[in-house]
C-alpha cells in the first residue's frame, strides 16, 4: 500500500474554483492567470524560433542570451548585475525555482519560516524535503510583516525563510525598511532566504519593488525566484528563473539538473529577443495600474470592504460586516448563484483561519471585470 507523503494535500482550491467557474459559466476571477493574450510580437518570436529549428536541449542553466538579458534587466530595475555564468539559472517556472531552492538547502528537521497567508507551493516543497514549516501570520488589515513575531519564531533549527513581495494574495509590497529588517534579523545567522518575486513588475501608485537580491548583504544568502510567465502574460509557458550567488547557484543547479534538466528552447530564444526592448517590461506597472483602478472603482460601489491592492494582480475584499458564512461557502455561492468566481483566503493559512476575506484576480479583460463587478453588486441577494 502506498502511504501518501502529502496526506493533507488534495486538489488545489485554484483548480476547484476554476472547474466550478467553467461548469457554472461564471466569470472566473479566481485563478491567477491573465484572461488576455500576450504581445503578438512575443508570440511571433516563439513561433519563429520553433520553425527555425531551435528545438533541441539547450544548456542546463539556460541559453546564454537569455541569462545575459535577464542580468541586464536586473541591473536596470534593481541596480545590480548578476553574473550570467554563475548566478543566473533559467528554470521551468518559479514553482521549480522555489522547489529546487528549498531542496538545495533543507534537510530533515530543518525549520523554515513561512509568512502566511502563503502561496500554496511552499509547504509541500518544505515537507517533501524533510523540513518543518513554522508559520508566522502577517498583520491583519494590510498584511504587513510583524517583525517581532518573525524574530520570536527563529530558533537554532531555522535554516530558511520564505518571503513574497509583491504578495499573493494580499498585494502588500515590501518597503525598503522591511528588507532592512530582514537583513538585520538574520545577520550572522546561517539562515537562507527564498524570495518569491513573481509579481516584481506589477506594483501600483508609484510603489517600487525592492528585490531582496538588491540588498548586498541579503544577496549572499538569497535565491530570488522570478517568472516570465507572470510578467509577459504567458503563464502556460512555465518559464522562470533563479538568481543566487555562485555557491548557492552551484547547489541549486544540481537539483535543477535532475528535476527538469532544462527549459523549453525556442521560448528561451524568444524571451531573449523580447527582452532587448526594456519598455516591454517597464510598461507593465502602467498596464496593470489601469486594471487595478478600474476594479477598485467598481468594487467601491459594492458592499465589500477593501484596501486597494499595492501590487500583484490580486485584490482582497472582506465581507465579515455583511455575513458570517465561511469564506469557502461564500466563494461557492458567488460562483454558482452570482456567476462570478473568487478564491477564499482561508486556504492560504495552514490552520484554515477564516477572516471572511475573498480574493479576486483582476488580470482579466476590462469587459469581463466590469461584468464581474455588476454581479458582485448583487452580493446581498445571496447572503
Ligand atoms: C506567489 C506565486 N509564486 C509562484 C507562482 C508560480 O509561478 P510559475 O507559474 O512561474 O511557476 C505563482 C503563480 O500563481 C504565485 O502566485
Amino acid at each position: 500500500m502506498l502511504s501518501s507523503k502529502l496526506p493533507h494535500i488534495g486538489t488545489t482550491i485554484f483548480t476547484v474554483m476554476s472547474r466550478m467557474a467553467t461548469e457554472e459559466g461564471a466569470i472566473n476571477l479566481s485563478q491567477g492567470f491573465p484572461g488576455f493574450g500576450a504581445d503578438p510580437v512575443l508570440l511571433e518570436m516563439a513561433s519563429k524560433y520553433i520553425k527555425e529549428g531551435y528545438n533541441q536541449y539547450p544548456p542546463m542553466a539556460g541559453i546564454v542570451g537569455l541569462r545575459q538579458k535577464l542580468a541586464e534587466k536586473t541591473q536596470l530595475t534593481q541596480g545590480y548585475f548578476p553574473d550570467y555564468e554563475t548566478e543566473v539559472t533559467i528554470v521551468s517556472g518559479a514553482t521549480e525555482a522555489i522547489y529546487a531552492a528549498v531542496s538545495a538547502v533543507i534537510r530533515l528537521g530543518d525549520e523554515v519560516i513561512v509568512l502566511e497567508p502563503a502561496y500554496d507551493s511552499y509547504e509541500p516543497a518544505i515537507t517533501l524535503n524533510g523540513g518543518v514549516p513554522i508559520y508566522v501570520a502577517l498583520n491583519s488589515g494590510d498584511f504587513s510583516v510583524d517583525w517581532e513575531k518573525v524574530k520570536a519564531a527563529i530558533t537554532l533549527k531555522t535554516r530558511m525563510i520564505m518571503v513574497n513581495s509583491p504578495h499573493n494574495p494580499s498585494g502588500y509590497v515590501w518597503s525598503k525598511d522591511d528588507v532592512d529588517r530582514l537583513a538585520e534579523l538574520i545577520r550572522d545567522r546561517d539562515i537562507f532566504v527564498v524570495s518569491d518575486e513573481v509579481y516584481e513588475h506589477i506594483t501600483f501608485d508609484g510603489k517600487k519593488h525592492h528585490s531582496i537580491g538588491a540588498h548586498s548583504e541579503l544577496r549572499e544568502k538569497t535565491f530570488v525566484c522570478g517568472s516570465f510567465g507572470k510578467t509577459f502574460h504567458v503563464t502556460g509557458w512555465k518559464i522562470g528563473y533563479c538568481l543566487a550567488p555562485p555557491n548557492l547557484t552551484l547547489e541549486f543547479r544540481k537539483i535543477h539538473q535532475y528535476l527538469t534538466f532544462t527549459t523549453v528552447t525556442p521560448i528561451q530564444y524568444a524571451l531573449a529577443e523580447y527582452l532587448e526592448v526594456p519598455e516591454r517590461y517597464l510598461s507593465i506597472p502602467n498596464f496593470y495600474q489601469k486594471k487595478r483602478d478600474l476594479f477598485a472603482k467598481g468594487l467601491a460601489e459594492t458592499a465589500l470592504k477593501f484596501i486597494p491592492s499595492n501590487g500583484s494582480f490580486f485584490q482582497l475584499a472582506s465581507y465579515g460586516h455583511l455575513s458570517q458564512i465561511g469564506d469557502r461557502e461564500l466563494a461557492e455561492r458567488m460562483t454558482r448563484k452570482l456567476k462570478v468566481a473568487c478564491i477564499p483566503i482561508s486556504v492560504f493559512y495552514s490552520d484554515r483561519r477564516d477572516d471572511k476575506i475573498i480574493r479576486f484576480c483582476f488580470a482579466k479583460n476590462d469587459s469581463e471585470l466590469l461584468e464581474g463587478l455588476e454581479r458582485i453588486k448583487k452580493l446581498s441577494e445571496i447572503l
